[in-house]
């Protein structure tokens, strides 16, 4: 034994302590022994850090296989990564890699790789047997995302060509029964006694949580969370205190209503940390969520769902849920995909008091009375069954599926959802009359790792002559949260924004900004703030950008193998611009009314843009957008830009006509 290996830091709790280890072996043999082993155990039992450690002990990686971990979130996949790399004492991207879209942290020695559930997907367009893989853990299963299920029906699919394949489904939640069914009606090799698949449970070590539930439904959960941080603060003993809420912007005014409150504490009393959790931060700024709290204080955790289950944030003792969350809910009649407030499910919330027992007896506090618990659904609704399915079905088409009613899904989706995706995908082009994906263009857009409607702009736009400028918005666009900065100095940031706005809209202002970035900034961070522009989002930016650029090149778009494009180079820039987006986006097509608000083309919504728009407050005809947010029980419209009536006819005249029959 060599120094470095007696050296444990005092940080870690030795992960033989976990309770995961005491079945390591029963696990090695089973999942040895069987093609499928469903892995049950409580959040933080070791399922996504210990797991992999071991099957790399054992040899899965030998003849340079990879062991793949899937996480249906970008952000589990980097913290979790992080954290098996610090076990494994190596360098993050060298043994222990991850990887998510536009961020590749993987080398040619990785062995454990860490990988959002969309992103393995994408690889099978590659290598459709994913034969690098000796295991593949399908982690979070339970939280049933639509990637996740998908690459559960392809991986049955796999199984059958590929019978040494190991495959985990690893879950947080008991009710894995559809799992094991899943798997028993295989055609493949069964196990001696056979069925293919096993379930291991790996019990918990949670301590006892109270569940305190208020006695009236409260008017303002954000003012209720607040006030019961500060009475927790005030009477019990120490301990970190995790708050459910359901996105950025509440998150933001909950951290604003408790700094607020600050000044009031008593004196001698230990001093109240708020720290936000969401998926739009940079790694950098989630990193600090983990690391202990200095003395006297206690942290203040204001999360999304992110941690009710895909990471674990140590010394929690009290839980504060909101009793809601964010889902997205595709309507497949008017063809919006929303982010709607949701009550959270039954098993939701159980999961979320549990993040308070981890290391010992904790509370949670739940906002709502005990009869609305009573009345909640028993589990969330998997994303399968309320999401925009052309991206699946684009994907599962390109994998060789054809026939979408025959892929293997755990939970089939519902038919007016999958017509829906058809018809969207036949009038964007990327399938023909028979629903079989065309050449070049289909193609094509299943392999750009972009939302359909987008791939299709970036796609055309070489023919619009506007292909510099269209990956430009198409980067800056698929950046996860905002470019600008600062949300406490909202004025400056507003007045900053202004010196970028295009008349046409916010993907031409985004363009703006980044030429300004790139040629006036000369990419430089103090520039930057001079300009209330997020340096990190910015540079991001610019490798997506890259990235994308090498996409095409792959895919023959543009460089030495591409076709000279066709263009009609008489238009202005900014119109040709607009066109092409109009070629991608036309059925989020709206119309501003007199009174400012927007009308979708069958009237039916009423929409307004969102206040980051520039067309909050503008005077606009007929316009496009990308993304429709639902608040409350406002719709908003976000990217907006201007376009002619006439265009939506002239690149969609078929679904327009359609539509109007
Ligand atoms: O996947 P599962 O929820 O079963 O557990 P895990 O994520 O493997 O976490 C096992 C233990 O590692 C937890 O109990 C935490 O104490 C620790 N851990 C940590 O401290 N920091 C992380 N980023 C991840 C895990
Ligand atoms: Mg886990």
């Amino acid at each position: 034994m060599t120094d470095t290996d007696s050296f444990i830091p005092a940080l870690y709790k030795p992960s033989s302590l976990l309770p995961i280890a005491r079945h390591k072996e029963a696990l090695l043999y089973t999942i040895e022994s069987s093609p499928v082993t469903i892995l049950i155990g409580p959040t933080g039992s070791g399922k996504t850090t210990q797991l992999p450690q071991f099957l790399e002990q054992a040899g899965w990686c030998n003849d340079g296989k990879v062991i793949a971990v899937t996480q249906p979130r970008r952000v589990a996949v980097t913290t979790v990564a992080k954290r098996v790399a610090e076990e494994m004492r190596c360098q993050l991207g060298q043994e222990v890699g991850y990887s998510i879209r536009f961020e590749d942290v993987t080398s040619a020695t990785t062995k454990i790789k860490f990988v959002t559930d969309g992103l393995l997907l994408r690889e099978a367009l590659v290598d459709p047997l994913l034969s690098r893989y000796s295991v593949i853990m399908v982690d979070e299963a339970h939280e049933r995302s639509l990637s996740s299920d998908v690459l559960l029906g392809l991986l049955k699919k796999i199984r059958k060509r590929r019978p040494e394949l190991r495959i985990i489904v690893s879950s947080a939640t008991l009710d894995v029964e559809g799992f094991l069914d899943f798997f028993a009606d295989s055609d493949a090799e069964p196990s001696p006694d056979g069925h293919p698949a096993k379930i291991v449970s790996v019990e918990g070590r949670a301590f006892p949580v109270d569940i305190l539930y208020l006695s009236e439904p409260c008017e303002d959960y954000l003012e209720r969370a607040v006030k019961t941080v500060f009475d927790i603060h005030a009477s019990e003993p120490e301990g970190d205190i995790l708050i459910f809420l359901t996105g950025r912007e509440e998150i933001e005014t909950a951290m604003d209503m408790i700094a607020e409150r600050l000044p009031s504490l008593p004196k001698d009393s230990d001093r109240l940390l708020p720290l936000p959790l969401y998926a739009g931060l940079s790694v950098e700024q989630q990193m600090y969520v983990f690391e202990p709290a200095p003395d006297q204080t206690r942290k203040v955790i204001c999360a999304t769902n992110i941690a009710e289950a895909s990471v674990t944030i140590d010394g929690i003792v009290y839980v504060i849920d909101c009793g809601f969350v964010k889902l997205r809910a595709y309507n497949p009649q008017t063809g919006i995909d929303s982010l709607i407030t949701t009550p959270v499910s039954k098993a939701s919330a159980t999961q979320r008091a549990g993040r308070a027992g981890r290391t010992k007896a904790g509370k949670c506090h739940r906002l709502y009375p005990e009869t609305t618990f009573e009345a909640l659904q028993d589990v969330t609704v998997p994303e399968i069954q309320r999401s925009n399915l052309a991206p699946t079905i684009l994907q599962l088409k390109a994998l060789g599926v054809d026939n979408i009613a025959r892929f293997a899904f755990l939970t089939p989706p519902p038919a007016d959802l999958v017509v829906r995706a058809l018809e969207l995908l036949y009038s964007l082009g990327a399938l023909d009359e028979y629903a079989k994906l065309t050449k070049p263009l289909g193609v094509r857009m299943a392999e750009l790792a972009l939302d359909p409607m987008l791939a299709k702009c970036l796609l055309s736009a070489p023919s619009f002559g506007c292909l510099d400028e269209m990956l430009t918005i198409a980067a800056m666009t698929s950046l996860q949260g905002s470019v600008w900065f600062s949300h406490d100095e909202k004025k400056k940031e507003e007045s900053a924004r202004r010196q970028f706005a295009a008349e046409e809209g916010d993907q031409l202002t985004l363009l703006n900004v980044y030429q300004a970035f790139t040629i006036k900034g000369k990419k430089d961070a103090k520039w930057c703030q001079q300009h209330f522009l997020n340096f990190k989002s910015m540079s991001r930016a610019v490798s997506i950008r890259n990235q994308l650029w090498r996409y095409l090149e792959r895919l023959n778009v543009v460089g030495d193998g591409a076709k000279p494009a066709i263009t009609q180079n008489t238009l202005p820039k900014e119109e040709s611009i607009r066109r092409c987006l109009t070629s991608g986006y036309f059925t989020h097509a709206a119309r501003m009314m007199p009174d400012g608000t927007f009308k979708t083309i069958d009237g039916g919504n009423v929409l307004h843009a969102h206040p980051s728009s520039l067309m909050f407050n503008r005077k606009a005809d007929w316009v496009i957008f990308t993304e429709i947010v639902e608040t409350n029980d406002k719709v908003f419209i976000r990217d907006v830009t201007k376009i002619e009536k006439a265009w939506l006819l002239e690149y969609a005249p078929e679904y327009y006509r359609v539509r109007q029959s």
